[in-house]
């Protein structure tokens, strides 16, 4: 076994030890219940430290391909990715049952997306029935795209969906053991993807501005293949960064060759100007603009732009998949990007956005409930114990998210997120609520704070 392994191992860094074990475990080499060397017998063998073989017994075990049984050994389980890859994802869209006020989602208000009949009148099919041959990018939203891009992009193309972006973007770039810097809390379905990478995260800490620069140094010192961020209207937080803050940051990797992936998710509707590490970096920032959240969700649009490498990784890898995305639905979107009452109705979801989640987290302020959310169609509500909130908000028929599948690390607080932009009323009686939710001991005016 032990010479197999030897054999196996082409790159003796720890990333490397796994990703042939991994191998090994896919060819069936190695079977589930095979017992592996000790970290100490193989590292002799290798002519490596323990602590090398040791992390990629880690990153192995973290996607569910190996597991240590203490002093039973470490023992193959079958091959990564391990069941339960969703688990997060999962969390937040099953919520606690259909309640009648559903904030749970992170979705927009149907009411507010633009009307799709004119745009759909105007598309010609004649205009998109060619195929296979020509480029996945429909001319007209290309230059609409570049137009709008808060950088010059190496290479641009259209995916299906900002998540859809996330994931092929992380395939292109992440690998087995590799060390990936997020933001903490995050997007749940991202930290699904990166454990489904077998990449180990790493928390970075967040503020108004945006990530903060010490906690970014401590994460470079770990020496990271990769940073995902989202520029403005960030989820679950609602914040977006700042231009000096970016410009810290891009300082920061000046010397690096850290690849930063950045999400724009909510592109138009959110308030604040984008602003990217791509003005600084272009070669070494992929930037993704989504227009599920402003423009409708089931376009399933969202463009990548950025450094050449891996966004035309991405366009190789797709020609042997779905090759482009329909060309039809790029076309009603570079209508919708351009015909004036759609530009108008954007403008007034975006306005109706703000003045929702601002007359909320008012009236959160107001009952000293503590929350963050200055951008965006979300609230993070900070609250005394997440289930006693979650079920105290079912008890009066609204689901929130739970907080901790957001979490790429520890928090000093629970917190649960409330999607703002679904609420078009009544706001009071939902603070009032809110506020017994987040700390139901005594009474909210009794408690210290
Ligand atoms: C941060 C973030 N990224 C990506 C997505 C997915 O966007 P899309 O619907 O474009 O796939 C969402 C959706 O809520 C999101 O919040």
């Amino acid at each position: 076994m032990i010479d197999d392994l030897v054999a196996a191992v082409d790159d003796r860094s720890a990333r490397g030890i796994a990703a042939a074990v991994n191998r090994l475990i896919g060819s069936g080499r190695l079977s589930p219940g095979d017992r592996l060397p000790t970290v100490r017998a193989l590292a002799r063998a290798l002519g490596t430290s323990p602590t090398t073989v040791s992390e990629a017994w880690q990153s192995l075990a973290r996607v569910g391909a190996i597991e240590s049984r203490g002093r039973n050994g470490t023992v193959v389980l079958g091959p990564a990715p391990a069941p339960g890859t969703t688990r997060r994802y999962r969390r937040v869209t099953q919520g606690p049952g259909r309640a009648p006020l559903d904030l749970s989602t992170g979705t927009p208000d149907p009411g507010l997306l633009p009307d799709l009949r004119p745009a759909l009148g105007r598309v010609s099919r004649d205009r998109f029935t060619t195929g296979y041959t020509d480029d996945p990018v429909l001319p007209a939203l290309g230059e609409l795209l570049r137009d709008r891009w808060p950088f010059e992009p190496e290479a641009l193309t259209v995916v299906d969906g900002a998540l859809d972006a996330l994931d092929r973007v992380a395939g292109a770039i992440v690998r087995l053991g590799d060390r990936v810097l997020v933001e903490n809390p995050t997007f749940p379905p991202l930290l699904d993807l990166l454990d489904l990478l077998g990449a180990e995260v790493v928390p970075l800490e967040l503020d108004e501005h945006g990530i903060v620069p010490a906690s970014l140094r401590r994460g470079l010192a770990l020496e990271p293949a990769a940073l995902f961020l989202q520029p403005r209207a960030q989820n679950p937080t609602g914040v977006s960064m700042t231009a000096a803050r970016a410009a810290t940051l891009a300082r920061m990797l000046r010397d690096t060759d850290l690849w930063v992936i950045e999400d724009d998710h909510s592109g138009a509707v959110a308030e604040a100007p984008v602003v990217s590490l791509g003005s600084h970096r272009p070669g070494h920032t992929v930037h993704i603009l989504g227009f599920a959240k402003s423009h409708g969700p089931d376009l399933r649009l969202a463009a990548i732009g950025g450094a050449a490498g891996p966004v035309g990784a991405v366009v190789e890898r797709r020609l042997i998949g779905p090759g482009w995305s329909s060309r039809l639905l790029q076309g009603v979107l570079a209508d919708l990007l351009t015909d004036p009452a759609s530009v108008a109705a954007v403008d007034r979801a975006r306005a109706a956005y703000a003045d929702r989640r601002r007359r909320l987290a008012d009236g959160l302020t107001e009952r000293a409930v503590a929350t963050t959310g200055s951008d965006g169609l979300n609230l993070w509500i900070e609250v005394e114990r997440e289930r006693d909130a979650l079920v105290a908000l079912a008890a009066q028929g609204i689901a929130v998210a739970p907080g901790s599948p957001f979490l790429a690390g520890p928090l000093p607080a629970d917190h649960v997120r409330l999607t703002s932009g679904l609420v078009r009323d009544g706001f009071d009686d939902l603070a009032d609520h809110l506020a017994d939710a987040a700390a139901p001991t005594p009474t909210r005016w009794g408690r210290t704070l």
